[in-house]
């Protein structure tokens, strides 16, 4: 069963998006099968991974307010094991559309059920709110991966998040774990930055992830690109920081089960993409082709 990720802060402008398409891009690039579910009416992520979401029919948008199945509405992506079910605009007006719709807060949960067996990750890039479809993702989840820039008012809102987890935990998710704070948008030449990472640390310890994603140019571009940053620039410290938090994840997930042979070939795939990468050469065959392929176009210069 795929574990759900719900990338989510009410504020808008932390590293969401970025986090969710880029987490996404580097499972799929461990081979670790993995749906991206966008549930944002502005669709960012579906628009950044290149879909074109105004002139599809078969969003998100049917699978919660009609009755769409989820294996009708996700399309493949130019990676290999990363799938992806878009937004649309029409999101807009969901909340509204449901409001009267008995259980409205577990629509996601269910209907993503009918394809949980299929994905060993499921990532859900929420709107900038605490809405009904955020909430929808937090009952969906498995835990929450919370993105927190490194700005003067970083920690701002994230007392009203937590207490918004600990009331989906009472009443409709008591199994929801938090992933960690995401630190995003780091830049180690500002004294702020430093001040920040210590504040939050300081303040939420062992829930703060070790990788910290810092600012780079590369991650910002992609989108325009309609790529993960991975497929746009391999060897960039964009993609090197999202490998690294992929690889934080599967390890940490390979701790809690029992299921470890089998995600181990994923971790040391990860593991060698990121060395590749620090080093600036191509990941090795072990990554799948796509990416593969990508990078050494990349490196090529093509
Ligand atoms: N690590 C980063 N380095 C540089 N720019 C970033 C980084 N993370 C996000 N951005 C940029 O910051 C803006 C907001 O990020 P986004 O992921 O869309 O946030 P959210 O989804 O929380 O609104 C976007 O323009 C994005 O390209
Ligand atoms: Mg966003």
């Amino acid at each position: 069963m795929g574990k759900v990720i719900a990338v989510a802060n009410q504020k808008g402008g932390v590293g969401k998006t970025t986090t969710s398409v880029n987490l996404s891009a580097s499972l799929a690039a461990a081979e670790q099968p993995t749906l991206l579910i966008d549930i944002d009416p502005q669709a960012n992520a579906s628009n950044g991974l290149g879909i074109k979401t105004r002139e599809l029919d078969k969003t998100i948008y049917e699978v919660l307010v009609g009755n769409l199945a989820v294996e009708d509405a996700v399309l493949t992506s130019e990676m290999p094991f990363l799938d992806v079910l878009p937004s649309h605009i029409n999101l807009v007006g969901a909340e509204i559309e449901i409001v009267d719709v008995k259980n409205r807060e577990r629509l996601l949960a269910e209907r993503i059920n009918t394809v949980r067996h299929k994905y060993k990750y499921i990532i859900i890039d929420c709107p900038p709110s605490l809405g009904l479809l955020t909430l929808n993702a937090l009952t969906a989840a498995d835990s929450i991966l919370v993105p927190v820039q490194c700005e003067y008012y970083a920690l701002e809102g994230l007392g009203q998040l937590l207490n918004t987890i600990s009331i989906v935990r009472k009443h409709l998710n008591p199994k929801l774990e938090i992933e960690g704070i995401l630190l995003t948008m780091y830049d180690n030449r500002l004294r702020l930055s430093n001040q920040v990472v210590q504040e939050v640390t300081r303040h939420l310890g062992e829930k703060v992830c070790k990788t910290i994603i810092g600012r780079n140019v590369r991650l910002a571009e992609a989108p325009s690109h309609g790529k993960p940053v991975l497929l746009y620039d391999a060897i960039s410290m964009g993609a090197k920081h999202y490998l690294d938090l992929a690889q934080e994840i599967l390890q940490r997930d390979q701790n809690r089960t029992s299921t470890h042979a089998s995600i181990e070939p994923a971790i040391s795939a990860v593991t060698n993409a990121t060395a590749a990468v620090a080093a600036g050469v191509a990941p090795p065959p072990n990554v799948n082709n796509g990416t593969n392929n990508a990078t050494n176009a990349v490196v090529a210069g093509a």
